[in-house]
């Protein structure tokens, strides 16, 4: 690091101390080290500092203080990015702003159908708040219990319930948000309707904290739910899945919150790594969908609609076995079973990872093909392809052939990584469909992203960030 650089920080973290007091800085080795490696353990970083500012006027203050200095700011949330969002540069001259204190629910209007939340609030609590005044908020993911609002907007985050209720772009009214610069833009509106100008709420959502920190948000309720109907499905393939969603969001008005896709492997996997999984139905079949009808209506008379979907779909050959959850801890183990695919896939050994997304109707070929050419590549592969298959995102995973040699299955990572996106080009599809770019998918954004968008977001950063202090080396290829 220059002197020039060190004296800039050293002032930093004097005057970030000044502003926001001992409470608020972490200086001690250990207590920082949590904040320097990522989830998955991809990235490890370095920081002198970890601001953990109360009050959006201290966020103001942090950022002020940085931009003034030429200082790197790097917002943490629940640590559960995919992607190293949230883990600092390795060179130690960023400072980490954890949200971690700004957790209050700062307001529910039941009969408006929102709350108002700080970004440090973890996900489950405001799903938790949410239930308390009879209402109900959808984001649904598998870390909801340690991950952030301010993380699920600045990511976008998707989830398991995004065929119906949207992903967090769709479930924000408004956001308060701190400037790079220290001014803090009030855009916490309540409303549904409010066409006066551009949408720069939307700026900031999927930015993944490059433009600025989102520090609270107005986030829309629905009415609780009243009759929840889960089944895990045997399906004859790909396309019956898809035919199956298709009958089944025309029977029951619209009341598919959840439609998951999951091979045989993803059974066997969860059964054999995590403690308290098992095979639903008795005998082993290909593929299944864990399906979810919801309403909030207390008759709501989804039992009858699942059943004879089931049936005609069984006798047409879509469905091949079936079982509805018939008790609450049954539901809890069918989702289980869901939950812990990412975690059963990591214990199993190595794997190649794609989060890819393409029209709903497409899935079926774009698996068939891209399936054949990763085999071609290495043909003994294990195709972990499970996924949002409502919503057409799939985690289009591929395990390390069992008990072969890991260092050359993850030498082809890259070809087959490249492999996969082609086809996934061709099909018009994401080649991050839900998890973000971080550190990790940044040469990818660059190859893959249209270069007028690209050009464009340059031209936003640029004049939001002038300095480049938010979140260096994240999202933007090459900044
Ligand atoms: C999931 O759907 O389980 C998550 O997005 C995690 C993953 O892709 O592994
Ligand atoms: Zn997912």
């Amino acid at each position: 690091m220059s002197t020039e650089r060190t004296a800039s920080l050293d002032a930093a973290i004097k005057r970030i101390g000044r502003a926001i007091g001992p409470a608020g800085c972490i200086t001690e080795r250990e207590r920082i080290a949590p904040y320097l490696v990522d989830f998955r353990g991809l990235y490890h970083g370095a920081t002198p500092l970890v601001a953990r500012p109360n009050s959006t006027a201290e966020v103001s203050e942090v950022l002020a203080i940085c931009h003034e200095l030429g200082v790197g700011v790097v917002p943490h949330g629940g640590n559960t990015s995919y992607c190293g969002g949230a883990t600092p540069g390795a060179d130690g001259d960023e400072v980490v702003l954890s949200l971690a204190r700004m957790d209050r629910i700062r307001g529910l209007d039941a009969a408006n159908f929102t709350i108002t939340v700080e970004a440090g609030c973890i996900l489950a609590n405001v799903k938790a708040a949410a239930e308390g005044a009879d209402r109900f908020f959808p984001l649904s993911l598998g870390s909801e219990g340690s991950c952030q609002v301010g993380g699920n907007l600045a990511t976008n985050a998707g989830g398991l319930n995004a065929l119906r209720y949207g992903v967090a772009r769709d479930l924000a009214l408004g956001l308060e948000v701190v400037l790079p610069d220290g001014r803090v833009l009030d855009g916490l509106t309540s409303l549904r309707k409010d066409n006066t100008g551009y949408d720069l709420r939307d700026l900031f959502i999927g930015a993944e904290g490059t433009l600025g920190v989102i520090t609270a948000a107005s986030l829309k309720l629905f009415p609780a739910l009243r009759s929840i109907e889960t089944a895990f499905i045997a399906v004859a393939g790909p396309a019956a899945a898809v035919q199956l969603l298709e009958r089944l969001r025309g029977a029951s008005g619209e009341a598919v919150s959840t439609f998951e896709y999951l091979p045989r492997i993803a059974v066997e996997l969860t059964a054999r790594h995590v403690p308290g999984v098992s095979d639903p139905l008795g005998r082993p079949y290909d593929c299944y969908v864990l399906c979810e009808l919801s309403s909030s209506r207390d008759s709501a008379g989804l039992r009858p609609v699942l059943e004879g979907c089931l049936e005609r779909a069984m006798s047409d050959g879509l469905v091949l076995d079936a079982v509805i959850a018939e008790s609450l801890a049954q539901r809890n183990a069918m989702w289980k079973l869901r939950e812990s695919v990412p975690e059963a896939q990591r214990a199993e050994g190595a794997s190649i990872k794609h989060d890819v997304s393409v029209p709903v109707a497409s899935l079926p070929s774009f698996m068939e093909e891209a399936t054949a050419a990763v085999l071609a590549i290495i043909p003994m592969a294990r195709m972990v392809t499970y996924g949002h298959v409502g919503d057409g995102n799939l985690h289009f995973n591929v395990s390390e052939p069992a008990g072969g040699d890991r260092a050359a299955f993850m030498s082809r990572e890259a070809d087959i990584q490249s492999t996969v996106h082609e086809i996934v080009r061709r099909y018009r599809g994401s080649t991050s469909a839900e998890h973000g770019i971080g550190q990790l998918k940044r040469a990818q954004l660059a190859r893959y992203k249209d270069p007028v968008a690209l050009d464009l977001m340059r031209t936003i950063k640029r004049s939001l960030d002038p300095r480049g202090i938010m979140n260096p080396g994240k999202l933007l290829p090459g900044d």
